[in-house]
């Protein structure tokens, strides 16, 4: 088992990653002195696979357990789902000592941590991710929230788990369209921090999605990308600057979710989407090269390009990303990469320039990837 250490001072907490660990979570949930009581939070897809593994692990170490089941999918990541679970975590008579255990997605583990932020003005929790974007992303830094019609994540707090816990054999239950979002953040990580990484991924790509690499490979990529999370969170754990460049592709993509309703596109999707639509503004903009923007498309397209966003309405996009909460007084904040491995965050993008990216990123969907520049 590989450890990955956040370094928050008093917030500081260790990423476990390793395969076929399921079964000692509980083990390493009591090293960690958390509390006798915990909930586990959940969806019914998840708790099929894996709920009996980490309920019986708890058990096993004497921790009380209730289990908390919230319905599956991001439409349901809301501030109604947030007010049904801490309900169910007062009728199960959680109290301050007590921890509360995320185990899904990101999906889960952002509404699990938001109660946890939120329960009785914050609880304990604890992470354990079972989708490659959440093991990549979600389960770290503390980042917490719900959506509202109006705006994805609006509401939510930083609130930094006490564990994360990866067992990466649950990948090999994932439908590939999940794996392949995840990976969406994986290049993503690559881009604007990691040139060795877009190298393996030009290497590999397909053998990583599909796993068919060693599972000790695939720990090592979570790990690395764990490790890149946990730097940029550890120099900036509340988003005051180079946060930011852990957004790239969200701004757009953010505002692609709000518009279809959360229900066209996994998160992974629309971020490759806004991937490129940022690139191109990027590139008009002289930030980067051709053959740099090129070289993300073309992992893009081996990933596979999200069809039909050339149905969305400009219009609306670009209104929704200046109510989105990365604008600051209505400015839209665009992370944009200078090079592989190196991006900024630009408050300079005009209207214009945002209209272009987006059409190019909706020509380049509706052509299927065909190279457009
Ligand atoms: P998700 O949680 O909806 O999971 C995707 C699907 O896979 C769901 O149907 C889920 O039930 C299922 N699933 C989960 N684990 C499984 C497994 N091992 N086997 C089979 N099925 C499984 O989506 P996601 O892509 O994991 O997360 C997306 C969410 O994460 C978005 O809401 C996004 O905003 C959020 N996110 C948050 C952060 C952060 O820093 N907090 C970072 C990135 C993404
Ligand atoms: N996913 C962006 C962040 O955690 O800051």
């Amino acid at each position: 088992m590989e450890t990955v250490s956040v370094n928050l001072g008093s917030r500081s907490y260790p990423i476990r990653i390793g395969h076929g660990i399921l079964a000692n979570f509980g083990a390493a949930y009591v090293d960690r002195g958390l509390g006798k009581s915990a909930a586990i939070v959940t969806n019914p897809t998840v708790a099929a696979h894996y709920l009996e593994p980490v309920r019986n692990s708890l058990s096993a170490a004497e921790v009380q357990v209730t289990v908390v089941t919230m319905p599956d999918g991001e439409a349901y990541k809301t501030l109604e789902t947030a007010g049904t679970m801490c309900g169910d975590l007062i009728r199960a008579g959680l109290d301050r000592g007590s921890c509360i255990v995320a185990l899904g997605g990101g999906v889960v583990g952002d509404t699990a941590g938001f109660v946890a932020a939120t329960y009785l003005r914050g609880i304990d929790f604890v992470q354990v991710p079972t989708t490659l974007e959440a093991q990549v992303d979600a389960s770290v830094g503390g980042k917490t929230a719900v959506d509202h019609p109006l705006g994805k994540n609006i509401i939510g707090a930083f609130h930094q788990p006490r564990m994360v816990y990866i067992d990466t054999d649950t990948l090999r239950s994932l439908p590939r369209r999940e794996m392949a979002a995840g990976m969406t953040e994986v290049i993503k990580h690559g881009l604007i921090r990691d040139p060795e990484l877009v190298a393996c991924l030009e290497e590999k790509l397909e053998a990583l999605v599909d796993l068919k690499v060693a599972p000790e490979e695939i720990d090592g990529l979570i790990a690395q990308n764990c490790r890149i999370k946990a730097g940029v969170v550890e120099a900036d754990e509340t988003e005051a600057g180079l946060r930011e460049i852990l957004n790239y592709g969200h701004t757009v993509g953010h505002a692609i979710e709000v518009v279809t309703d959360y229900r066209v596109y996994r998160h992974g999707e629309a971020v490759r989407l806004g991937m490129l639509a940022a690139g191109k503004i990027a590139l008009d903009k002289g930030f980067w090269r051709g053959a740099d923007f090129q070289r993300q498309n073309a992992l893009i397209r081996r990933l596979g390009v999200p069809e039909g966003a050339e149905h969305l309405n400009v219009n609306r996009l670009l209104e929704r990303m200046e109510s989105d909460k990365k604008a600051r007084s209505g400015v839209i904040r665009f992370v944009l990469p200078e090079a592989i491995g190196r991006a900024v965050s630009c408050d300079t993008v005009t209207r214009c320039e945002m209209g272009a990216g987006i059409r190019y990123m909706q020509r380049y969907s509706a052509e299927e990837g065909q190279e457009l520049i």
